[in-house]
């Protein structure tokens, strides 16, 4: 793969998207786009000459127009081949008495419209990169668009209930990369769905089981390997496909295992907080 966009480059798993590729030093340009510039990523942009930091915020529709003619500048004609949508929110854990209107509407805002809307208008570029590389199969070293899910967007395994903004932004997302895939399959770009494991980042807490660096490698082993044949998937960082409706393999077992050990962490803070307002009150 030639170029590389990612969204949310700043912090968690996008920096470390960032960090993997300049030390693989494969990619010809890494184009990082965040809100706010980190220091390590400030760093990082220092030491490597082919890695670009653009001002994004993905909430911000309206800008993606002009953001992708400074994208087609930094590319040129070679277009874009992959971009990672990979910029994301979430709130705590919510059961149906306490979710609130702004809640949904930022996850659906930052999880799923706006990976829908930045894919739409860097279409073009992603379709050049699949015309300059005609000779090689669907792919990465062609033209691919991975959007970062979740597995609490899988419907069949949700038993604990629960997450509304998180759960749905994400199922929702998995409906769009499935309608992408199917979409954007005779312009021979891929679309996937990722679910990064559980992660230990700002979002995933530090109780989470993964290494950003073991969920990092293992998603762009993952990424490397895909073909027409994974056009459409939701996959887990190993590569093993997830369901998005109904499954019941080893797999899934084990993340479901994950996500009531999350979901307990979560009510227990969510409880904590209650008694506090309520002392404090
Ligand atoms: N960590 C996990 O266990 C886990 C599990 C499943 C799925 N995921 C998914 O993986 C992705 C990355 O998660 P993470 O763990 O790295 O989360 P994180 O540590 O909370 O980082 C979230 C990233 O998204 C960016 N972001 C949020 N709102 C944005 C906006 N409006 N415009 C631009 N950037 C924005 C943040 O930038 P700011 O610094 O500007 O806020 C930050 O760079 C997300 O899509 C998440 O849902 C994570």
């Amino acid at each position: 793969m030639k170029t590389v966009l990612i969204t949310g480059a700043n912090r968690g798993l996008g920096l470390g998207m960032v960090k993997y590729l300049t030390k693989q030093n494969t990619a010809k340009t890494i184009i990082a786009t965040c809100r706010t510039v980190s220091e390590e990523l400030k760093t990082l942009s220092a030491e490597n000459k082919n890695l670009v930091i653009l001002n994004l915020d993905v909430k911000n529709t309206a800008s993606f127009g002009d953001f992708s003619t400074e994208i087609s500048k930094v590319v040129g004609n070679q277009g874009l081949n992959l971009l990672i949508n990979n910029a994301g929110v979430t709130t705590k854990f919510t059961k149906l008495p306490f979710v609130k209107t702004e809640q949904l509407l930022d996850n659906l805002t930052v999880n799923t419209i706006a990976p829908i809307m930045l894919t739409k208008t860097l279409l073009p570029i992603l379709k050049q990169a699949a015309d300059a590389n005609s000779d090689k199969p669907m792919g990465v070293h062609r033209a691919a668009v991975i959007n970062m899910s979740s597995i609490l967007g899988s419907i069949s395994q949700n038993d604990q209930g629960g997450f509304y903004p998180y759960r749905c932004s994400k199922a929702a997302l998995n409906a769009a990369s499935k309608s992408m895939s199917v979409d954007l399959k005779k312009d021979n770009i891929l679309v996937a769905s990722m679910h990064p494991g559980w992660v230990k980042t700002d979002m995933g807490g530090k109780n989470a089981p993964l290494e950003v660096e073991t969920s990092i490698s293992g998603m762009f082993n993952t990424i490397g390997k895909l073909n027409e044949s994974d056009t459409g998937k939701f996959l887990n960082y190993d590569g093993t496909e997830l369901p998005c409706v109904a499954s019941s393999d080893a797999q899934s077992v084990r993340d479901q295992e994950h996500i009531l050990i999350f979901e307990r962490k979560k009510c227990l803070e969510y409880a904590n907080e209650r008694l506090q307002e309520h002392s404090a009150a």
